[in-house]
């Protein structure tokens, strides 16, 4: 069984805690990295341990899980052999041979007067897809330093598909901030859907069985786009769950627009870049249509407990109250896909798991 994990949103859903519980949950003998690369900052809290990765997969909490990185997917190599010091993965890992790897001049040219315009992340992302796209980027296999860690991918991957085992792909990134999807030019240098996760392991879309869309139960976004659902005052105060946010903000202290107190509240600070996150109301309508384009067989909603504190840490649906399952049965009505796995906390077992 071949699984994606793809962001429905703009990037932050969850993805990372998703992928880490399906980790332990269904024993993948694989589990790659897909995405654009170290702009991603996926976090995982297991054991009592956070860890916010921006290389390798979350999915490295399963000791018996071997992790890859696709070729599709922009090396930083400092921060690589950070994480695998990090993560202790030295001996399960893979890196493609064709992956590109991001120099100092990418990370450069990614803090020009565009970048600031889009509010990139500046991890040199797109320059380094530039510059493979100009076929002047370098690849993983001209580096010495990387030498133990290098392989063929998707032979991997596909032989380990023949022998009928599980594969688990965590793309990165959302589907509003895809650059042929989202709500160009404040986009990523790449595709995000599940079809480019899967060509970034090199697996044939005919190998693919499930594709997981992730969703938060509301929305944030980083960046410089004009964001639409984004929570004014008047929407604050007409929302009976944001305007109870707001007062613990205020009884906290805590300071700046009713929408950044409400990011505090929510702890919404950019994994890669510490920014506030603008917080928004759920777009059903991108959640749709980002859906259909993925091919989601389920769909997942992460942070439930942000919103309804009262479900923190509940593994099963009954320990859920009725406005939390109402809002997630209006999600799934909404987008049109059944809701299986719903994240009530950060530790990786904290989900009520609905799938068969
Ligand atoms: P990108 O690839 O950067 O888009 O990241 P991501 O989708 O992996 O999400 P990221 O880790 O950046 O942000 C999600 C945050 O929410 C992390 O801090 C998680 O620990 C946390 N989180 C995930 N699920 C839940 C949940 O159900 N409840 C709570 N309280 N926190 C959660
Ligand atoms: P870049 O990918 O660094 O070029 O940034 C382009 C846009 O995508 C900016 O709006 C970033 O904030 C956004 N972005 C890139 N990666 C992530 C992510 O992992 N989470 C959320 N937003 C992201
Ligand atoms: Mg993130």
């Amino acid at each position: 069984m071949v699984s994606i994990v793809v962001g429905g949103h703009y990037g932050d859903e969850g993805k990372g805690k998703v992928v880490s519980y399906l980790a332990l949950k269904d024993d993948p003998t694989y589990i790659g990295r897909a995405g654009v690369g170290p702009n991603a900052g996926h976090t995982v809290v297991h054991d009592g341990k956070k860890y916010g990765l921006r290389m390798i997969s979350c999915g490295f909490v399963n000791p018996k899980s071997h992790i890859l990185i696709g070729a599709g997917v922009l090396v930083d190599i400092k921060r690589f052999m950070e994480e695998v010091q990090m993560t202790g993965v030295g001996g399960r890992i893979t890196i493609d041979k064709r992956c590109p790897i991001i120099e100092q001049a990418h990370k450069d040219a990614d803090k020009d007067a565009n970048s600031k315009k889009i509010g990139t992340t500046g991890s040199g992302c797109g320059p380094a897809n530039a510059a493979r796209v100009n076929r002047t980027a370098k690849l993983a296999r001209d580096f010495p330093e990387l030498k133990g860690y290098l392989g063929d991918v998707p032979t991997l991957v596909n032989d380990a598909i023949d022998r009928k085992e599980e594969v688990l792909i965590e793309a990165s990134q959302g589907f509003g901030l895809s650059l042929y999807y989202g709500n160009y030019p404040y986009v990523t240098s790449k595709d995000t859907s599940a079809s480019t996760a899967a060509a970034d392991l090199g697996v044939g879309p005919t190998r693919v069985d499930d594709v997981y869309v992730i969703y938060k139960a509301y929305m944030s976004r980083v960046g410089e786009d004009p964001f639409v659902h984004y929570l004014s005052d008047e929407e604050i105060a007409g929302s009976p769950v944001f305007a109870g946010l707001l007062k613990k903000a205020e009884e906290k202290g805590l300071q700046g627009t009713g929408n950044q107190k409400i990011a505090q509240v929510l702890g919404e600070v950019g994994t890669v870049t510490g920014r506030p996150r603008k917080i928004g109301s759920f777009d059903y309508e991108l959640a749709r249509y980002s859906a259909r384009v993925n091919g989601a067989t389920q769909i997942c909603i992460t942070c439930l407990d942000k919103l309804f504190p009262e479900c923190a840490g509940a593994r099963e649906y009954d320990k859920l109250t009725n406005e939390a399952k109402e809002h997630v049965k209006v999600i799934e009505e909404k987008v049109g896909v059944k809701a299986t796995i719903i994240s009530t906390g950060p530790d990786v077992y904290d989900v009520v798991d609905l799938r068969d």
